[in-house]
């Protein structure tokens, strides 16, 4: 999501630095909102001064010193490890302005938590900022204040939200935030369905398309979010809830030991690209 993120942070007019230790990958990413630059200017919703304006305000760096030095707001969005988070946002503060926020798109793991492997003094400016896939069209930020997080920091989140088109819901430091604990049961009796052998997985998803007036179907959905994510919500929701919260479906888990990991893999509940819906 760190593209997408990087994405409307330079619509909106603000410099972005992305940062991954591998640079490739942050120039992959940088080439990946420049291919969705150029689909707008073909669609005619951006002018082409617009796209290389946009496109020029990121930069990219395998530096963490470099992309840390200088900045207002670090938005980290590694996948859902909470030892990886800890260990990047640890480098972070050693190079951060001591003013810079610091937020995290965490899906589901506590706020409060990261926060607290913090030092005391940054802990006010730590906080959830949950975006939604993909980035550029998802109108929505789940705000989230762990236990010290101040109120400089949400009005903050506030006014760039706004800035960014978002609108803001606020949710308690609660395993999966407000979104993701609808979301994931949801997706998870799905695959049991599906797994039961209810109907197709096509059958399941017109259901939820058609029934619900949803735009994707659940099991298309979770292919979409990728099935590694998915898991690992659900387990952080099982955890968190204990029982009666049901363990994450079987035929889940057997696809991402499998390594098929829904779109971006080629292959989950659908192998892509798919023919027609
Ligand atoms: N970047 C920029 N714009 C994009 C885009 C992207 N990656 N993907 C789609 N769009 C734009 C298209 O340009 C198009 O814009 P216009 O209508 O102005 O031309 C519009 O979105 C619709 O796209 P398409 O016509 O290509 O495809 P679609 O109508 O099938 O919509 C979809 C695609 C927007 C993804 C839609 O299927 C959808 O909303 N699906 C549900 C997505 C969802 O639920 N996301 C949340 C997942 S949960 C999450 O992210 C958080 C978590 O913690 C798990």
């Amino acid at each position: 999501m760190g593209h997408g993120i990087g994405q409307v942070f330079a619509a909106a007019g603000n410099n972005v630095v992305l940062y991954e230790p591998e640079v490739a990958r942050a120039e992959a990413g940088r080439a990946r909102i420049g291919a969705s630059l150029e689909r707008a200017v073909a669609k005619g919703k951006i002018t082409e001064d617009e796209r290389r304006a946009q496109l020029g305000r990121i930069t990219v760096t395998g530096s963490l010193a470099d992309a840390a030095a200088k900045v207002e707001l670090v938005v980290e969005a590694v996948f859902e490890d909470e030892q990886v988070k800890h260990e990047l946002f640890a480098a972070v503060v050693a190079k951060a302005p001591a003013k810079a926020i610091l937020a995290s798109n965490t899906s589901s793991i506590s706020i409060t938590r990261l926060a607290a492997a913090l030092p005391a003094e940054r802990r006010p400016r730590f906080v959830g900022m949950h975006f939604f896939s993909p980035v550029p069209v998802m109108p929505l930020i789940e705000l989230t204040r762990g236990a010290e997080t101040d109120d400089v920091t949400e009005a903050y989140v506030r006014e760039i939200a706004a800035e960014l088109g978002k609108q803001v819901i606020v949710s308690r430091d609660r395993p999966g935030f407000i979104v993701n604990r609808i979301l994931m049961p949801y997706l998870a009796e799905a695959m049991h369905a599906y797994e039961e052998g209810l109907g197709t997985a096509e059958d399941i998803d017109t259901g939820a398309r058609l029934g619900l007036n949803h735009p994707m179907g659940p099991l298309e959905l979770a292919d979409f979010i990728g099935l590694d994510v998915c898991l690992h919500i659900m387990e952080v929701l099982q955890a968190g809830f204990g029982a009666p919260y049901r363990a994450p479906p079987p035929a889940l888990r057997q696809l991402v030991d499998a390594g098929h990991l829904g779109q971006k893999t080629g292959r989950g509940f659908y192998t892509y690209p798919r023919e027609s819906k």
